[in-house]
């Protein structure tokens, strides 16, 4: 099939400088969930009708497989399927989806694909509160007659329920025929791709409805207060998806991911977790209340503890971080490695079991195993021009309030005093310090007031 993806549209009641259908949900542009799912359906064409802010949406979209045909200026929905026209293959039928309407499910499209074999066949719900849709208007045997939009109907026809998505496919060539004996000399003065349906019915054309399991899935996006509403739905499917594939969340309702996340069995997350990006949770990983992931990598049995921040990173098998941890970008931690609070480590690889338990910056370093990094202990990583490496070996242990000032090498099995300020490399199996001698002075008196 040829699948027409309509977001010409300017979303005006979004109030934003953004083109409507790269909103974001659930991380993604609006238009990109559509796109995803029209590419499961293998179209032969795939064609994008845009038009506001049109560059903006070609630049955000990293489309090979996309024909683009522009709508300028926006004459209605029948007017936009006419700019896509020229990219259609003729002989397949042709598939309208919208582009602010991301929720839709292949399964629905392919049940609708399959209803139009003999002709025609257009997705429909039924509403409680059918206003401002098109109407699905019947004969008296029941089929289609034609479709009216609420603003064309009469008192009589704005009583019907069952409404028009938006969402049909048709045979391509007849489509073509169609669209061009539209006129736009109703309400809107537009040209309505509903109007086909009318000329469809008249040509003898066997017109079929088919229906979405579920409403959501053809919810579309008008303004911001929808966009939060899909927001929710979209979140629920993913948490149910997770949940069904083994993974414990302490409240599906407070869970949101914003990307793709992958989890191994017995994994935990509590409540009010971001995840965005490419994020992996491999088996029985834990993640704590109000943690930040984002292209991140943690290993199985490891436990990320509650606020912490991580970026770009891998945690190894078994490592504890957190609480108030940062892993920022370029950070791969090896197996049972444990950060605590209030450290941050950029770039840098830490091996099997070191440990920073408190209040540390490590970056650019290549830190051993079992190194203990004590509180208070830093990386000079920059000079203000330029950033070096800090290697620091197996089996080191670094005193509190230790400053390494980069480039530096501590040998395996060091110890650095605490307070040292290492400037020069220090030498394997050895305790370097560099700290004034203490003094005690004998007979020394406080100050005392000075009497007037
Ligand atoms: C349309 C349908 C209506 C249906 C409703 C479902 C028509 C005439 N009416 O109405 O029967 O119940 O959708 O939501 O088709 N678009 C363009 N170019 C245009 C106009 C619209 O690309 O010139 C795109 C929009 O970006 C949007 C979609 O088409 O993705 C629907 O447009 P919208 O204005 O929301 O249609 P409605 O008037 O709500
Ligand atoms: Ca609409």
């Amino acid at each position: 099939m040829n699948i027409v993806i309509l977001a010409a549209g300017q979303g005006k009641r979004m109030h934003s400088h953004l083109p409507k259908v790269l909103h974001p949900l659930a991380g993604k542009p609006l238009v990109s969930h559509v796109i995803g799912t029209a590419r499961h359906l293998l179209p032969e064409r795939l064609c994008l009708v845009y038009g506001h802010g049109g560059d903006a949406v070609r630049a955000s979209l990293d489309a090979p497989d996309l024909a683009w045909a522009q709508q300028e200026p926006q004459l209605g929905t029948g007017h936009a399927v006419m700019q896509a026209l020229p990219h259609l293959a003729q002989e397949v039928p042709t598939l309208i989806l919208y582009g602010d309407v991301p929720l839709i499910r292949a399964e629905t499209l392919n049940g609708l694909l399959h209803a139009a074999q003999e002709g025609l066949a257009i997705l429909t719900v039924k509403l409680a509160d059918p206003a401002g849709y098109g109407r699905i208007v019947r004969d008296a045997a029941g089929g289609v007659a034609r479709i009216v939009e609420q603003k064309d109907a009469t008192a009589a026809e704005r009583q019907i329920c069952e409404v028009n998505t938006g969402i049909m496919a048709l045979p391509t060539a007849r489509l073509g025929e169609w669209l061009g004996r539209l006129s736009n000399d109703n309400a809107q003065q537009e040209y309505y791709l509903t109007d086909v349906i009318g000329l469809a019915v008249a040509a003898g054309v066997t017109i079929r409805t088919v229906h979405p399991q579920s409403d959501w899935e053809v919810l579309g996006v008008n303004s911001k207060v929808q966009l939060a509403e899909l927001e929710r739905i979209a979140q629920r499917l993913n948490a149910t998806r997770l949940m069904e594939q083994g993974v414990r969340l302490a409240d599906p309702a407070r869970l949101d991911v914003r990307g793709g996340l992958e989890c191994g069995r017995d994994v935990f997350i509590d409540v009010n977790c971001v995840f965005e990006g490419k994020v992996v949770l491999e088996e029985a990983a834990e993640v704590g209340p109000h943690c930040v992931l984002k292209n991140a990598r943690i290993g199985a049995g490891a436990r990320i503890n509650a606020f912490s921040h991580i970026e770009d990173a891998v945690v190894g098998p078994d490592s504890v971080i957190g609480p108030f941890a940062r892993l920022r970008p370029g950070t791969e931690l090896g197996a049972g490695v444990h950060v605590g609070n209030f450290v941050e480590i950029k770039n840098s690889r830490i091996a099997a079991k070191s440990k920073a338990n408190h209040l540390a910056y490590i970056g650019d370093a290549t830190v051993g195993s079992r190194v203990n990094v004590g509180a208070g202990t830093i990386t000079c990583n920059y000079d203000g021009a330029n950033k070096f490496r800090t290697i620091i070996g197996d089996d080191v242990f670094i005193g509190s309030d230790t400053q390494l000032v980069a480039p530096v090498v501590v040998g395996r099995g060091a110890t650095l005093g605490a307070g040292t300020t290492l400037t020069r490399d220090a030498p394997p199996d050895t305790l370097t310090l560099s700290r004034a001698r203490q003094i005690s002075v004998a007979g020394w008196k406080r100050p005392e007031k000075l009497k007037k």
